[in-house]
């Protein structure tokens, strides 16, 4: 099977906060048929064996009654995890290592930052418990420019959740005051070492607000980082109707940058189908390859080619969500002719 279009869902290796081997995640239709979610688009992940999870680990899951757990990667470091859509926000490597290379090297944030006159706008739409701002603010606080990150989630849970456990997740341990403040008052500034940063969250759903009158107030941005749960868990989150209007949200005079950590020929296809350039992304450790899109080609390092569009060809998991509802399909006649006059193939 081609790269990109492996259906199954594999997650990672796991442990609780009791220490008990905790979960390998597939996530199955009730059909109990695969589907594809954040493994999405590697070879099969082997051994993968189902869902395990110690019986301590559900004691405590029924004593706490809350939708949010930490587990404990194999590699040592802490990640949050959501019971109900049984997703690790940044599993295998953990939080900073993934906002690391996906966010701060994918996008190419120091250098673009370090350049930018005026504030630079960075969306960060799946707050959770804010791994990804806070791995950013952690690598970019020497530049003494002003930051504005605005951020979207449709509950503040597991960021309430995470403040208690800012022990083990150790990105948070310099950031609790500012984080208190975002979640009282839905807005915090402050100094972050050199740089000046306002961080304010949208609460509410990420859809529906794109769609409305206040999404004209949203500053455009300069990068978005997209952390939704996966297409099979989260088929809101992926629908090309989303990022088109995304993409018209984008000021055409302001270079930005996107990227996910899907490499899915579904999710190339959908932001090209967007108006989106796109192009390969960096591994992560979890990956070996993501996805970056952008406003305009000169941000894309390794855009995607016609080489590429043979795999779309033969995909047969190219075909974009329409609604919020996940399925697999073949890319329509109609939607290839678009993919090939994209400016991007056209020459
Ligand atoms: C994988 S977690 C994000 C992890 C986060 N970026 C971090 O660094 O901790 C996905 C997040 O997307 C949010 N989300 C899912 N569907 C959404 C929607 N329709 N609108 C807004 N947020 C949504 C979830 O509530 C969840 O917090």
């Amino acid at each position: 099977m081609d790269e990109g279009e492996d259906p199954r869902e594999c997650r990672l290796a796991a442990r609780t906060t009791m220490g008990m081997d905790a979960c390998r995640l597939e996530a199955r239709t009730t059909m109990g048929m695969d589907v594809m979610g954040r493994g999405d688009d590697g070879a099969a992940e082997g051994g993968s064996g189902g869902v395990e999870v110690g019986g301590d680990g559900l004691a405590e899951r029924g004593e706490r009654g809350d939708g949010y757990e930490l587990v404990q990667l194999a590699n040592g470091t802490w990640s949050v995890h959501a019971r109900r859509e049984r997703e690790t926000f940044h599993p295998v490597v953990g939080p900073a290592a993934e906002a690391e290379a996906l966010y701060v090297r994918g996008l190419r944030l120091v250098a673009r930052m370090a350049a930018k006159h005026g504030e630079f706008v960075l969306w960060d739409v799946g707050l959770g418990a804010a791994g990804n701002v806070l791995t950013v603010l952690e690598a970019t606080q020497e530049l003494s420019g002003s930051l504005r990150v605005v951020s979207f989630d449709r509950t503040l849970e597991p960021l309430r959740f995470a403040l208690g456990e800012e022990r083990r997740l150790g990105y948070l341990a310099r950031a609790v005051g500012w984080v208190r403040v975002l979640l009282d008052r839905g807005r915090a500034e402050f100094r972050n070492g050199r740089q000046a940063v306002v961080w304010e969250v949208r609460e509410g759903d990420f859809p529906t607000l794109l769609a409305g009158g206040a999404a004209g107030s949203l500053p455009a941005p300069d990068a978005i980082m997209y952390d939704a749960y996966s297409p099979a868990t989260n088929p809101e989150m992926w629908t090309l109707p989303l990022f088109r209007r995304l993409q018209g949200r984008l000021d055409p005079g302001r270079p930005c940058a996107l990227t996910t950590y899907s490499r899915s020929t579904l999710l190339r296809v959908t932001w090209l189908l967007a108006g989106l350039f796109v192009g390969v992304g960096g591994a992560t450790g979890e990956k070996e390859e993501t996805t970056i899109g952008a406003n305009c080609r000169e941000l894309i390092e390794r855009p995607l080619d016609r080489r590429w569009l043979g795999r779309v060809r033969r995909s047969t998991s190219a075909e974009p969500l329409g609604e919020a509802r996940y399925r697999q399909a073949r890319l329509s006649a109609m939607h290839w002719e678009q993919l090939e006059r994209h400016p991007q193939f056209a020459g």
